[in-house]
This record gives C-alpha cells, sequence and structure tokens, in this order.
C-alpha cells in the first residue's frame, strides 16, 4: 500500500517528465500557431517547475523524501517522454492526454491523502487539478476536435 508521499513521488516524476517534454515542444513546434504555441508551452513548463518544487517541499514536510535523480523521475513517472509528434496538433493532443492521465492519478492521490488527514496535500492537488483541467478546456479549444474528458 503506497503512502501519500510515495504517491507524490510520482506526482514530482510526471512533473519533471513534463518540464522537459514541454521544453521540447515550445523548441520544436511550427506552423501558423507557432508564437501562441511556442509562449503557451513555456507557460506550461514554468508551471510544472513550480509544481515540481511545491510537490517536493510537500513530501520533505510530511517526513518523506523526494526523488531528485532523471533516473528516478523515468522509473517512477506515469507519463512517457516526447515521442515522434511533429505536428502542433500532435503536441497539442499529446499534452492534453497527459494532463487528462495526470489528473486521473492526483485524484487517486486525494482520496489516500483524505483517508489519512492529510487535508493540506489534498489542497495542493486541488490546485493543480484545478489548473490542469482549465489548461485541458483550452487546448482543446485550441486543437482540431479532440473531445474533452476530465
Ligand atoms: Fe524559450
Amino acid at each position: 500500500m503506497p503512502t501519500v508521499a510515495d504517491r507524490l513521488n510520482i506526482h514530482l516524476a510526471d512533473w519533471n517528465l513534463l518540464y522537459t517534454k514541454l521544453h521540447h515542444y515550445h523548441w520544436y513546434v511550427t506552423g501558423p500557431n507557432f508564437l501562441a504555441l511556442h509562449t503557451k508551452f513555456e507557460e506550461l513548463y514554468d508551471y510544472a517547475a513550480s509544481s515540481l518544487d511545491e510537490v517536493a517541499e510537500r513530501i520533505l514536510a510530511i517526513g518523506g523524501k523526494p526523488i531528485s535523480t532523471l533516473k528516478q523521475y523515468l522509473d517512477q513517472t506515469m507519463l512517457t517522454e516526447a515521442g515522434k509528434e511533429s505536428t502542433a496538433d500532435e503536441m497539442l493532443n499529446a499534452v492534453i492526454r497527459d494532463f487528462q492521465t495526470f489528473v486521473s492519478s492526483m485524484k487517486e492521490t486525494t482520496k489516500l491523502a483524505d483517508e489519512s488527514g492529510d487535508a493540506v496535500t489534498t489542497d495542493l492537488l486541488n490546485g493543480h487539478m484545478e489548473e490542469l483541467q482549465k489548461q485541458i478546456w483550452m487546448l482543446t479549444a485550441t486543437s482540431k476536435g479532440l473531445p474533452v474528458k476530465v
């Protein structure tokens, strides 16, 4: 049975994966929406950077040990690195799918945190889920017709 800290380490790995993946998209996106998407991906990797630090420091605050190497992040993330996505739409859809996976995973953690009486962790994750759900809506509105599912 994983602890809340174990679950948070998975989220820490996911934020680190996204931090790198969103840089890849920021650099390689092309097309008529380049300027908007280049800027959006930068906003999102900045959000990943601040969120990963919040998650790591929450792990420390509850007596856990945040994982801190790239190998650990790759071993523990639920997401996958950037692949062959080459069009703006493929990149958008990959980010939307990752955010959906991430929100589902965070929902599981809030159940565990609630059972453990850890409302502060639930609050932190609720904030992250609120932001990702907003981004899923905006990215979906930008992409071509992918249904919103959160
Ligand atoms: Fe840049």
